[in-house]
């Protein structure tokens, strides 16, 4: 059944309402009426107990009667056979009274029942009627009883007047309770559409989206949490727009790097085909080939090493590493680059160092960051330095080169960023990635990378190590 949100609300606190009120009259106008026979009933009694209490005397009698005439109250007195006693009739007179209700008399119990008797003008008349038992002053025997009625249609007026009052109240609430009830739903309802209308609002790519809310309750919460959702949701977006961003600026930088070489190689390669490359050229041609071969092999290299190690594919085989002799190693590898740069490279403090790492992951990153500082760095100096600290190895790798902006730092983590889009092409050859998958391994080692740096001055990589793993 399709029932919209706002009718399932302002029907429910509609019933919840309409339900007490009538629960609340129905038993307050029930018992209303018992309380009232009751309470008839025990006045009843009493004039029983008065009649029957004392030595009565027949005169002391008619005066009590004329008195409880005048409210409407009669009473007979019968004696031990159920032959009226009082008041005295010029015929016989016997109470006709259930032979059952005698004996339950005779051991002393109080009776009381409402009997039902049409008026002169055929409308029913309620009357309350009570038979209580006396007693021989002398011998305790069982002596008679006497019943005392009254009318009680007085009673039925009074809770007409009770259930007109209530009903008059009754429909007074129910339209305030309609009121309310719909103003309560309509604030329901409102808030629930506030957020449909922000969902949607976020479904057609509106980021930008914040709910106020006060946290007092769900709905608030809700609101809350669909702030989060949607910051989220932004950051993500965001993230895919930069990644979209770079990988367009990525494929047309390697289509641009591939294209040089690739055409280079082409060329010789007609060269050699139409013989038309002198004899003591060749060799030159096919050193050139085999360079530019190589830089392409790099290219596709390196982003096959970090999808790899981005999607988890890349196991480290994690040992115990004398520090000094790697970066002897490092050092050799890096001398044809320091020798024809204008920089020096400055390795220091790596004695008796032992780091917990995968042999070649680790040289890699090390060889990344000092390339890097080598790369951005004129005439200037690169100081590569280890430390002992409280619970593993710290690397740090200082250059005194050109450094970088806040906000270049913000993004060199990411694949394909250069700072400077006119660094493109160095003789090194810069595909952007570098870097990230620096940041990659580092986390595979559960280490941590920093860097400090400054535009003019230069930069400082850190690298924390932890030897827990040692443990
Ligand atoms: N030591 C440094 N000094 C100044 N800028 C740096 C330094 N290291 C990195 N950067 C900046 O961060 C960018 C990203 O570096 P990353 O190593 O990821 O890429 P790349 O060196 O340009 O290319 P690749 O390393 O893939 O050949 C660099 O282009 C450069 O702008
Ligand atoms: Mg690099």
């Amino acid at each position: 059944m399709k029932l919209p949100y706002f009718y399932q609300q302002f029907l429910g606190f509609l019933a919840v309402i309409v339900l007490l009120m009538t629960v609340t009259i129905i038993s307050l106008v029930h018992f209303g009426r018992e309380s009232a026979l009751r309470s008839v009933e025990n006045r009843l009694f009493q004039y029983a107990e008065s009649v029957t209490d004392e030595n009565i005397k027949y005169d002391d009698l008619l005066t009590i009667q004329q008195l409880l005439n005048d409210q409407g109250v009669s009473f007979f007195v019968f004696d031990e056979q159920g032959a009226l006693i009082y008041p005295f009739l010029s015929s016989e007179f016997e109470a006709r009274v259930a032979p059952e209700y005698v004996d339950r008399l005779q051991t002393g119990e109080n009776l009381s029942l409402i009997t039902s008797q049409e008026d002169m003008l055929g409308n029913p008349r309620e009357t309350s009627l009570i038979y209580s038992p006396y007693f021989d002053e002398q011998s305790g025997e069982y002596a008679g009883f006497i019943t005392v009625s009254s009318p009680v249609s007085h009673i039925d007026a009074q809770m007409d007047d009770l259930k007109e009052n209530l009903f008059n109240a009754f429909l007074l609430s129910a339209i305030l309770a309609i009121i309310m009830s719909a103003i309560f739903a309509r604030y329901q309802v409102n808030r629930v559409n506030r957020l449909r209308k922000a969902a949607h609002q976020v479904a057609e790519g509106e980021y930008s989206i914040r709910l106020d809310h006060k946290e007092r309750d769900e709905i608030d919460y809700l609101s809350r949490d669909f702030n989060r959702m949607v910051s989220a949701l932004k950051q993500s977006q965001e993230e895919v727009n930069r990644q979209e961003e770079r990988r367009k600026t990525f494929m047309q930088d390697a289509a641009h790097e591939m294209r040089t070489p690739l055409t280079t190689i082409n060329g010789l390669l007609e060269g050699l085909e139409y013989d038309v490359i002198p004899e003591k050229q060749k060799l030159r041609s096919i050193h050139l080939m085999r360079k530019e071969t190589r830089r392409l092999i790099r290219l596709v290299n390196e982003n096959m090493d970090y999808e790899n190690i981005r999607s988890n594919r890349i196991v480290l085989n994690k040992q115990s590493i004398p520090l000094e002799e790697l970066m002897e190693e490092i050092k050799e590898q890096m001398r044809d680059m320091v020798r024809d740069s204008t920089n020096k490279l400055i390795i220091q403090d790596f004695e008796e160092l032992i780091i917990y790492a995968d042999y070649d992951r680790l040289k890699q990153i090390l060889v990344n960051l000092i390339k890097n500082a080598m790369q951005f760095t004129h005439h200037g100096t690169i100081i590569v330095k280890g430390n002992k600290t409280a619970d593993g190895i710290r690397i740090s790798i200082k250059d005194t080169g050109i450094g970088m902006s806040e906000e270049e730092i913000r993004f060199i983590w990411e694949r394909y960023f250069k700072a400077d889009s006119s660094r493109v092409n160095t003789k090194y050859g810069e595909s952007g990635l570098g870097l990230a998958i620096v940041q990659q391994l580092v986390e595979l080692h559960k280490a941590t990378i920093e860097v400090e740096s400054e535009v003019d001055k230069g930069t400082t990589f850190t690298i924390e190590f932890p030897d827990t793993d040692l443990m």
